[in-house]
């Protein structure tokens, strides 16, 4: 397995759309494998495949406290319900942001799995919220975009001018409920 590169905004190529994956092959399996690994290390709870500069429509995501419990999202199609709720957020490609986000409380999401087999799921709270952010990605969104353009400015100044790791890690704070 490999660490893989995390794109940090402003980075344009944070902003392609990502297109549907055709086939779940080995080499599919090795870039969930070497994601997980990244997303593992950064250390946050999920990333998209656009985070890795791999513009097809793939999350990983593992919200528990052991770190045991890796989900693989291929080609996510995702439903909301419920009222937006406001999340604090973090991002492994905004290094040491927290930026309010509204989300719904509620997905149920369609997706492939690591083999390729279709499923649904119901999810609520945190792999909710992570679940939008991370499909976010895929659209070639980042979060930042939910802010006033002055933020946004600031913000890409700061990173602009910032001496990065080459894996950002992000600050650590009790307020964060997803660095994604
Ligand atoms: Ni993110």
């Amino acid at each position: 397995m490999a660490l893989l590169d995390i794109l940090v905004y402003p980075d344009p190529r944070l902003r392609t759309k990502a297109e549907p994956v055709e086939e779940v092959d080995g080499a599919l399996q090795r870039l969930i494998d070497d994601m997980a690994e990244t997303m593992y290390a950064a250390p946050g709870i999920g990333l998209a495949a656009t985070q890795v500069n791999v513009h097809r429509r793939l999350l990983v995501m593992d919200t528990s406290e052991t770190k045991s419990g890796l989900q693989v999202f291929i080609n996510p199609v995702l439903a909301g319900s419920g009222d937006l709720v406001e999340s604090d957020e973090g991002c492994l490609s905004v290094p040491g942001e927290i930026v309010p986000v509204y989300r719904y409380p509620n997905i149920k999401v369609s997706a492939l799995d690591r083999e390729g087999r279709p499923f649904e799921q119901d999810v609520s709270g945190l792999e909710a919220i992570c679940l939008q952010h991370e499909v976010d990605h895929l659209d070639g969104k980042v979060f930042v975009d939910y802010l006033s353009q002055l933020k946004r400015d600031r913000i890409r100044k700061r990173l602009a001018r910032e001496d990065r790791p080459v894996h950002p890690r992000s600050t650590p704070s009790t307020k964060v409920s997803a660095v994604s």
